[in-house]
């Protein structure tokens, strides 16, 4: 798929303010600093358009992407961020939950885990519940430039073997590098394939 454009709409506090769901929407969510929105950027090939930062906790609002006047990339806060307070996690966890379950055009979302990482207990909890809301979504291993193929390999596979306790049916996964922009051209494709149906 080719990006002709890419425009950064609005961010929202709340689901009931994001743009009319006109378009198919994809959304990215998981850990703060996993890699959210340097991946948005990657994907739609503008360094500056999804803020980004070495500190997580960066992304707050539910921030909406218009890209090539045909469909919406989500930008969503991280969760798993030590420096919240309990009463701020509730308020994300609502404010997710309300999205995810409500925006009638989302059609999937990408939930982003760090490669270099065995299985983490919040990323297992958090594809658990969107499989029990019904929620299409597929995986994404990022920053795999950091760590060898082969603990790469690994990792995705202890996570996939993990979610089969579970689940009959195992997501799509990506694997991803912002650096070498490893994964970009399979995502796209992916969308495009969406968006088609
Ligand atoms: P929050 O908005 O805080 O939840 O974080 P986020 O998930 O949006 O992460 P962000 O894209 O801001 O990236 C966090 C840090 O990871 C930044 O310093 C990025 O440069 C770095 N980073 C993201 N992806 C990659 C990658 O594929 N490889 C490497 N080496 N660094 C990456
Ligand atoms: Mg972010």
């Amino acid at each position: 798929m080719v990006i002709k454009t890419a425009e950064y709409l609005i961010s929202s506090p709340d689901w009931e303010q994001c743009p009319t769901p006109v378009w198919p929407e994809y959304a990215f969510i998981g850990r703060s600093n996993v890699g959210k929105s340097s991946l948005i950027n990657i994907l739609a090939n503008n360094e500056r358009l999804a803020k980004t930062s070495g500190t997580p906790g960066k992304t707050q609002l539910i921030n909406h992407f218009a890209i090539n006047n045909a469909w919406y990339l989500v930008d969503l806060p991280g969760y798993g961020f030590a420096k919240r307070s309990l009463s701020q996690r509730r308020q994300w966890e609502q404010m997710i939950e309300n999205y995810l379950r409500k925006r009638t055009n989302l059609v999937s979302v990408f939930v982003l885990i760090d490669s270099r990482h065995e299985p983490q207990k919040i990323d297992l909890e958090f594809v658990n519940q969107l499989g029990g809301w019904n929620i299409p979504f597929s995986l994404v291993f990022t920053k795999a430039d950091k760590s060898t193929q082969a603990i790469v390999s690994k990792n995705v596979k202890t996570f996939l073997n993990k979610m089969r306790e579970t689940w009959q049916f195992l997501p799509p996964n990506f694997v991803t590098s912002t650096v070498k922009k490893t994964g970009r051209d399979a995502i796209l494709n992916y969308i495009d394939e969406m968006n088609a149906q």
